[in-house]
């Protein structure tokens, strides 16, 4: 084998992938009990590390779970791992789950101290975007949302999401967006943006979506650059009007929708507000590397 030794976090101690284990009656093995993370780093940088820590700390008090670590344990933990697994664009992915009760049991034990949270991080190595290749765009449907009202919580109970992605794969696209009642809400792992007469339109944070690191990074970078940014509802109807169409997350960075269910979003190729705002984000990675 050629590829580098993976090391992996588990619970205080750095072990290859292969020994890190835990117990079959962890509560994020049996029900999903746990949330999660991904950070962007580039260079040796954590994009927007302090956002992506007051996230966390949001969905483990949505879930009732006290943070196991301040903010500098947590920073000790990840560039302790990022030095084991050296590379240049990577990303953290930190999962934190309920831990293992003795028995199998919905109800939450109150003691954190005789149930600890199990606490899982590793390092993904990241190809970085190629420009030519992500502005050949990518092709979508719109899928029915029929997850919960807790969208906000980044939970590692990903089965709906695992199943909308599935549609989309059975349907030989890329991804698909997500629509409730008739709204917008996201994509399958990303938020949603459009483009209308020059003005950048996204859903407003809630229960329906994930308040995405990247959404907000985009939306500061735009208003930055005195691009007109509206967060409201979008009505599904508004997306075959569209002048352009985007996907982000801190895996995709912006991806734009050049063929919506079949048909062309507007000219079918990248337009020109994404390749303003994608060459500004791309300027901000820049930037932060030299940091
Ligand atoms: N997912 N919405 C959903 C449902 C997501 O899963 C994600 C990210 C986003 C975008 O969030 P951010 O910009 O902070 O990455 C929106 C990550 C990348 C994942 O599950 O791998």
């Amino acid at each position: 084998m050629t590829s580098r030794e993976n090391i992996v976090y588990i619970n205080g101690q750095y072990k290859p992938v292969e020994e890190a284990t835990i117990s079959v009656m962890d509560r994020g093995f049996l029900f999903g009990d746990g949330v999660y993370e991904v950070v962007p780093v580039f260079g040796n940088k954590l994009l927007r590390l302090d956002e992506h820590l007051q996230r966390l700390q949001n969905s483990l008090d949505r879930i009732s779970l006290p943070n196991p670590h301040d903010k500098e344990q947590w920073c000790q933990i990840f560039s302790s791992l990022l030095e084991q697994n050296p590379g240049d664009d990577r990303a953290v992915y930190l999962q934190i789950s309920r831990g293992a009760y003795p028995v199998r049991n919905l109800n939450i034990q109150g003691d954190p101290d005789q149930y600890p949270p199990t606490i899982f991080a590793m390092v993904l190595h990241v190809t970085p975007p190629d420009i030519e290749v992500v502005s050949a765009g990518i092709s979508v449907i719109t899928v029915e949302d029929f997850r919960w009202k807790a969208c906000d919580i980044k939970s590692t109970s990903l089965l709906a999401s695992v199943m909308l992605k599935q549609q989309a794969i059975s349907a030989e696209v890329e991804d698909a967006i997500l629509v409730k009642d008739g709204y917008i809400t996201e994509g399958t792992a990303s938020n949603i943006f459009l483009v209308k007469d020059n003005v950048l339109i996204t859903p407003p944070t809630g229960e329906q979506l994930l308040p995405g690191i990247t959404r907000d990074l985009v939306i500061e970078i735009a208003e930055n650059n005195s691009i007109l940014v509206e967060q409201r509802e979008i009505e599904e109807a508004e997306l075959y009007t569209a002048d352009e169409i985007w996907m982000t997350s801190s895996t995709r960075e912006i991806a734009p929708v050049i063929n919506l269910n079949g048909k062309a979003v507007s000219a079918g190729v990248a337009g020109p507000m994404w390749k303003r705002v994608m060459d500004l984000y791309q300027q901000y990675k820049t930037l932060l590397r030299q940091q």
